[in-house]
């Protein structure tokens, strides 16, 4: 048995026994299966208190050798990544392994031409283009640290984000499609470049034509650029411990993290991860519809796939144009095996009823997976009776930007499944409950906090420019426990994730601070005051509550409603705008003044006969206008 490879529960069994005895030799048998320049000579250094995580010492690589040269002699020719155009009279694009190589030592060419080097901050605002992988992966060859942005976040979020981490260069593009709309990208990076005085070069792709504005010794055309530099680029050696990409998330508090992932740990998990979640095989076309804006597709378009010398397919479009049937026709042009989406999307089109997926096929799935948020028994049995008509396991994959791959999973079709069970963890991954107490919980069927007991190779080891946050978000609450800010209950060994525990809300899958978008709202002028909570949405599993207070004076509803809105979408951008707005003439506060969160979640999700003590309310009274208020 190759230890890289999981064919049979028996096999699951005997490594998860061996991940448990011996952690450091079961991880070695793994890191060999990947071309390292210089092996590791410590296997696995670390403590929860400090911080520090450092795996695979020693070792000298380079991902990009792994995802790409390592597959020239027998993969050359293999199709590596499949592009899917948003307009489907649009042609597509196929590159194989040699195609790609030389497009990312072309492309690694280009930054290093414009004096961007090792361990500098590279920001990347771009659609779903293969520019956007291959330009992931030149910063990868030459060393420069990703810095992906997704490019729906506003040109304020951007600058937040660049400005964190001082990127030296924002890769990006003219414009983009996405269904019927024509966005615009460059200009969203020009003005967030005004308060960005740490980029010196912009990169920019041509995608739709439109007319931009180039900033002379700042900006550059990638098509004329290209022109001027060789293919041949070798791979920059690096630390296994070396950055390889920060990549910002929201948390409870505060401003987005920059979670920083790292060259070896992040590389020897995200490939055996999705080799074993997926059970690719050769010739197997392997598709993730999220976006590259975000840890799936890191993990899931672009490395784990291409470590596996697989055929990642990349989607630029929306499930719903020109019709609601664009992802099945797209897994019938392409024989799609592997389906890997949110249940945001699967509840969307469910809703959209059963006859667009009826048009195809889907005759060659074999596996069909969720992630980003916990997937409700109807949308489960939806997706497995209608998409996967009865013959595809489900994998429910549970993880977090900051696990860098995937935690708790079934294995394609290896061992038991059950409807809304996320299922067992993978090899290597020690997750337990924690009760209120911080005591492990052994029984079965109660809710607990969802910690992880043991290093992984992919996890977070820092939060880029603040250690000590990273310190105090995931290491504190629960001393010798790395907390993921998740509730979950287990049965049989299997774990359901409940959602989250903290003042994270989780909308469509992307995660938002509460304190995020409250900052946002209080920027209208209009407002003294907000509190946001998630409430149960049917579509996007969460949706975004917003109570205001307003500064004195007679406003309209629609006055309201778009001063909050616009102010959100200037700060973030369309997809943390609020779905409910409602105007309080107070919040609920305790004599210490903290806004009592738990009221408002009940008020919200119309819970209001129990809404549990109030006796320490400063002033019990606006509890009854905020239930006359409610939307
Ligand atoms: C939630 C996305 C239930 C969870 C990969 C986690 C899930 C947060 C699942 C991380 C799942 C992710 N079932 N909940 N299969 N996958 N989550 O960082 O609350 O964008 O903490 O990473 O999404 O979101 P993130």
């Amino acid at each position: 048995m190759n230890a890289f490879e999981i064919s049979t529960l028996k096999e699951y069994n005997t490594a998860r026994e061996n991940s448990f005895e011996n952690p450091e030799t079961f991880w070695d048998d793994i890191a060999s299966n990947y071309q390292w320049q210089k092996r590791w000579s410590k296997t696995l250094n670390w403590n929860f208190k400090e911080p520090k995580i450092n795996w695979f010492q020693g070792g000298k690589l380079n991902i990009t050798e792994n995802c790409l040269d390592r597959h020239l002699k027998n993969n050359g020719e293999t199709i590596s990544l499949i592009w899917e155009p948003n307009n489907p009279e649009e042609s597509e694009i196929r590159m194989t392994y040699s195609e790609l190589h030389l497009a990312v030592c072309k492309f690694s060419n280009v930054l290093k031409s414009k004096g961007i080097k090792k361990g500098d901050r590279v920001a990347i605002y771009m659609p779903m283009i293969p520019e956007l992988t291959i330009g992931v992966l030149a910063c990868a060859r030459i060393g420069a640290i990703h810095s992906v942005v997704f490019a729906g976040f506003s040109s304020q979020a951007l600058a937040d984000r660049i400005n964190d981490s001082t990127c030296c260069a924002v890769l990006t593009s003219d414009g983009m499609y996405r269904g019927s709309k024509n966005l615009a990208v460059k200009t969203t990076v020009d003005q967030a470049l005004k308060s960005c005085t740490s980029v010196k070069t912009v990169v920019v792709i041509k995608r739709d034509n439109s007319d931009i504005k180039m900033t002379e010794t700042r900006d550059i055309w990638y098509h004329e650029a290209e022109q001027e530099v060789s293919d041949h680029c070798p791979a920059e050696p690096m630390d296994s411990e070396d950055m390889l990409f920060i990549l910002y998330t929201s948390g409870s508090t505060g401003k987005p993290k920059g979670i920083a992932h790292t060259c070896g740990g992040y590389m020897v998990y995200a490939g055996y991860s999705f080799k074993n979640v997926f059970q690719y095989q050769n010739g197997d076309i392997y598709w993730c519809t999220a976006d590259v804006g975000w840890i799936t597709g890191h993990s899931y378009i672009i490395y784990g796939p291409l470590l596996n010398s697989a055929t990642t397919l990349m989607f630029e479009g929306v499930p719903t144009w020109p019709n609601a049937g664009r992802f099945w026709e797209i897994c019938d042009k392409y024989g799609v095996t592997q389906f890997y989406t949110a249940p945001t999307a699967i509840r969307a089109l469910m809703a959209l009823g059963d006859k667009w997926v009826k048009a195809s096929s889907l005759n060659t799935l074999k596996v069909i997976g969720s992630v980003g948020e916990p997937i409700n028994k109807e949308a489960w049995d939806w997706y497995e009776k209608v998409v996967g008509r009865g013959n595809c396991p489900i994998v429910d994959t549970w993880w977090q930007t900051e696990t860098g791959g995937i935690m708790i999973s079934g294995l394609g079709n290896i061992g038991k499944q059950r409807a809304t069970f996320a299922g067992m963890p993978l090899p290597g991954i020690q997750p337990v409950l924690l009760d209120m107490d911080g005591k492990e919980i052994s029984d079965d069927g109660i809710e607990g906090y969802l910690c992880i007991k043991y290093p992984w190779p992919s996890m977070l080891r820092t939060i880029y420019g603040d250690h000590q946050r990273c310190k105090d978000v995931y290491f504190s609450n629960y001393p010798g426990y790395y907390f993921t800010g998740d509730g979950a209950k287990r049965e049989d060994g299997m774990f359901r994730i409940i959602g989250r525990v903290d003042d994270v809300i989780n909308v469509s899958g992307h995660r938002f601070g509460t304190a995020e978008i409250e900052n946002a709202i209080n920027s209208s002028t209009l407002v003294t005051e907000s509190a946001v909570v998630g409430y149960p949405h049917a579509i996007k599993g969460q949706g975004i509550y917003a109570f205001i207070s307003l500064e004195i004076g007679n406003h309209d509803d629609a006055e309201v409603n778009n001063s909050v809105v616009s102010a959100v979408v200037e700060s973030i951008g369309h997809i943390a705008k609020p779905d409910i707005i409602q105007i309080a003439p107070g919040l609920p506060k305790t004599r210490s003044g903290k806004i009592m969160r738990r009221i408002l979640r009940k008020i919200a999700e119309g819970k209001t006969e129990d809404l549990g003590d109030i006796s320490t309310l400063l002033d019990p009274s606006v509890i009854d206008s905020l239930i006359k208020g409610k939307k």
